[in-house]
């Protein structure tokens, strides 16, 4: 369609970045980018209006994203060479050709590009070696000052290392660590963004001991806290993900932990931006705020796992392990027990039971569900019958 089209109008068209590179790797990818040389505008609102679909673009930018009826996304740029006026800014852009654009972008994977054009259909340009970049496994960026233009390159360079099982050859990981510093300039909506991205990868502990390596954690969101004590805090939470892996207990986000702990929790304002996360991560959020702002426990951590619950039962595992992770050393491994044993536990009494004893659904029939766990907790061994015996007396 776009070869037919683009041929129609004259105008040169690629296929560029993610797609290339996971054609090669044989990994699905539903998001292609088409670079055009010219106008990309007149070729993406040329194609909505011959085959529809939903279409937004941006002037200045000279981008659109097109959304083909069959649901299928075409993001078309013109081809571009940007300018940073300082580190971490958004780039102001000029047109130019194939070979400008694909300088500018991150990866040398990233950077091939197979033609659309009629002639030169299915044609690769690979000016900087990506293909056997590719291969090797190697990771490279393609110029010097490719983490200084953009910083949050180096959250992405850990991502598709983690993802892909590449490693980044030296020199740009000598880069990227003196970087490091510049990730101080970018909003921190476009970090949690990249963050976002990077734990909702499979092994999201690698993409935070990688961050640790390369010294980037200190720069992230949490500008309140000392360097030492966020990475304490990392370790912390990556050991204790992992304990709940090893005893079969897997998080459904646990990116969402993660960056809650990089989040600033002391000022209002701080959390504003973590707005943009959908409903139920936002809850997650404001959970873990009340618990260290009104923390009801603050004097004195209980013994009893069963106390524990009666405090935090309606809490997420996400924000529990966030904070349990912020507490003094001995309660902390206290917190760890109860999750692990809440988790685990094989609820005894069930509503059901309660409504043998004619007892029907209603604040007071959760208090006794609630005492009957709190009370198993306590007490693995009692018997169903004798927690029930308890409970109702
Ligand atoms: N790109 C870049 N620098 C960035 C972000 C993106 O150079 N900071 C370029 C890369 O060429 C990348 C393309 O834009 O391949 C598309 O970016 P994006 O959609 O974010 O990434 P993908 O490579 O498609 O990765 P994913 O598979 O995770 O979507």
């Amino acid at each position: 369609l776009i070869r037919k089209e683009s041929s129609n109008l004259g105008i040169k068209a690629y296929l560029v970045g993610g797609m290339v590179r996971d054609l090669f790797l044989k990994r699905s990818n539903q998001d292609m980018d088409v670079v055009v040389e010219g106008d990309g505008l007149k070729l993406a609102k040329h194609l909505q209006e011959k085959y529809g679909g939903q279409l937004r673009y941006h002037e200045k930018f000279g981008t659109a994203a097109w959304r083909h009826p069959s649901n299928i996304k075409v993001d078309l740029i013109s081809a571009r060479t940007e300018f940073y006026n300082y580190p971490g800014a958004l780039p102001e852009v000029e047109k130019s050709t194939i070979k400008e654009d694909l300088f500018r972008r991150d990866f040398t994977f990233n950077a091939m590009a197979i033609s659309l054009d009629k002639e030169q259909f299915g044609t690769l340009l690979d000016f900087f070696h990506g293909y056997e970049d590719l291969l090797e496994g190697k990771l490279k960026i393609l110029h010097n000052l490719s983490f200084v233009e953009d910083p949050t390159r180096i959250l992405r360079a850990i991502r598709f290392e983690s993802r892909l099982g590449f490693a980044m050859d030296s020199q740009t990981e000598g880069l990227a660590k003196q970087s490091a510093n510049n990730l101080l300039t970018v909003s921190k909506s476009r970090i949690a963004n990249e963050l976002k991205r990077l734990f909702i990868e499979e092994d999201p502990v690698y993409g935070v001991k990688r961050m640790a390596e390369l010294g980037v954690l200190p720069f992230l969101l949490n500008t309140l806290e000392s360097r030492n004590i966020i990475n304490i805090r990392i370790k912390r939470l990556s050991r204790y993900i992992i304990t709940l892996k090893k005893e079969g207990i897997t998080l459904d986000s646990v990116w969402i932990s993660f960056l809650l702990l990089l989040t600033p929790l002391k000022r209002e304002k701080d959390k504003l931006w973590l707005y943009s996360l959908n409903k139920g991560d936002q809850m997650l959020l404001e959970d873990l705020y009340e618990l260290v702002k009104d923390n009801p426990l603050e004097k004195k951590y209980p013994d009893l796992l069963g106390d524990w619950h009666q405090h935090f039962s309606g809490i997420s595992i996400e924000t529990m392990l966030v904070f349990i992770t912020l507490l003094p050393e001995e309660t902390s491994l206290k917190g760890l027990k109860y999750i692990l044993s809440r988790e685990k536990m094989q609820k005894k009494v069930t509503g059901a039971d309660l409504k043998q004893f004619g007892l029907q659904p209603s604040p007071k029939f959760k208090e006794l569900l609630l005492n009957a766990e709190a009370l198993q907790l306590n007490n693995p061994e009692l018997s169903k019958e004798k927690i029930l015996e308890k409970i109702i007396q």
